[in-house]
């Protein structure tokens, strides 16, 4: 529970709304193609589509003439073809052709909502919030800048959890649950050092001791082996950049959670593990094109760890939810100061998109 800013009363951070004002993850650049497809963001169902120019748009996924979904629809040229009596809408929502209209009717005055959407280091990053906020240079993407960078290797794992985002984000922050990753064994004895918070973000700094030392062009081995792994310290950065994560492991690993809530009792994310090359100077002076296919063809060596990771994550998470609805009003005991931090700041962030 967390006393609200605005109205002073308690809130319960396990049923929080997000702050809409703010660039939210919905999809890889990868997962819309020729065809629409479908999302939804905190209650609201979107369809996402890319015009014959290959610009992504986004708008309400309800066709206004029946209510049936424009996902389940084509794209037509840079139009939404509705698949039930094949109506037409542009990028803006507006209706701008029926095939069936008569020659003395008019097209429906109709429009249905759309929504600002970047494409931007290979994910969809959409706006759901008051659009008069979109000109304010603090509300930008997070965007990822390893994404495109050649001395970055990516792996990317897609997360679907049955429990409010707020247990995902305690679950990233406190690092004290390396216990559960034992068998993965990405780092260990993790002890909170310093917390930093203020209206947009908590950062939380510790000392681990990692598994992996990235130095030589074989230790990219470790991923796959765990016989080659020396334990050795790293500090270990975390931070809730609301509504997204940011952390690293010493110098050579950093890794993003893009997040997509759901509901109150689903959440998805997308987590994205970069190993970095930044220690092979030799390789920084081969042409760029040898570099880029070096780049693409590790894209996804750590996905069996990644995937690990995941999996044993969601499936706590999923309990905590679990338990939670079974009994809402039980109480849970806490030790890490980084779990009230991230409590206040989502309850924050709530408010402040109801109020703003
Ligand atoms: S329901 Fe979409 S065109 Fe009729
Ligand atoms: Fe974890």
């Amino acid at each position: 529970m967390q006393v609200s800013p605005q109205t002073n009363q308690f809130v319960d951070v396990r049923t929080c709304g997000i702050n809409p004002n703010h660039w939210y993850v919905v999809a890889r650049s990868t997962e819309v193609r020729d065809k629409p497809i479908g999302v939804t963001l905190w209650h609201q169902a979107i369809v996402l589509y890319r015009d014959k120019t290959g610009k992504v748009h986004a708008l309400e996924d309800r066709c206004p003439h029946r209510q049936v979904k424009l996902s389940h629809g084509k794209v037509i040229g840079n139009e939404l073809e509705c698949s039930y009596h094949g109506w037409r809408f542009n990028w803006e929502g507006n209706c701008v052709a029926v095939p069936y209209l008569a020659s003395n009717q008019k097209l429906p005055n109709c429009q249905i909502c759309r929504y600002p959407v970047r494409e931007l280091d290979g994910f969809i990053w959409l706006f759901p919030g008051d659009l008069d906020k979109l000109d304010r240079d603090s509300i930008q993407p997070m965007g990822v800048p390893e994404w495109e960078h050649l001395n970055y290797i990516a792996t990317v794992s897609s997360i679907e959890c049955k429990g409010h985002y707020s247990f995902l984000i305690e679950n990233l922050m406190d690092m004290y649950h390396g216990h559960l990753h034992n068998d993965y064994q990405a780092w260990t004895s993790a002890s909170l050092k310093d917390l930093n918070t203020d209206e947009k973000q908590v950062k939380a700094h510790y000392e681990a001791q990692s598994y992996y030392k990235i130095d030589k062009i074989w230790s990219i081995s470790q991923l796959f082996f765990p016989a080659f792994r020396r334990l050795h310290p790293e500090p270990l950065d975390v931070s809730y950049v609301y509504p997204h994560w940011v952390s690293t492991l010493g110098k050579d690993f950093k890794i993003y959670c893009l997040f997509c809530p759901v509901n109150q009792n689903y959440t998805r994310a997308y987590l994205i593990h970069f190993t970095s090359l930044n220690s092979f100077w030799r390789l920084h002076k081969l042409p760029v094109r040898f570099r880029r296919y070096l780049k693409n063809s590790l894209f996804g060596s750590a996905q069996k760890l990644l995937d690990g990771l995941v999996r044993q994550d969601v499936e706590m998470i999923e309990q905590e939810q679990q338990a939670y609805l079974n009994d809402p009003g039980r109480r849970t005991y806490e030790l890490n100061p980084a779990i009230a931090s991230v409590q206040k700041l989502i309850c924050q962030q709530a408010a402040m998109g109801n109020y703003q």
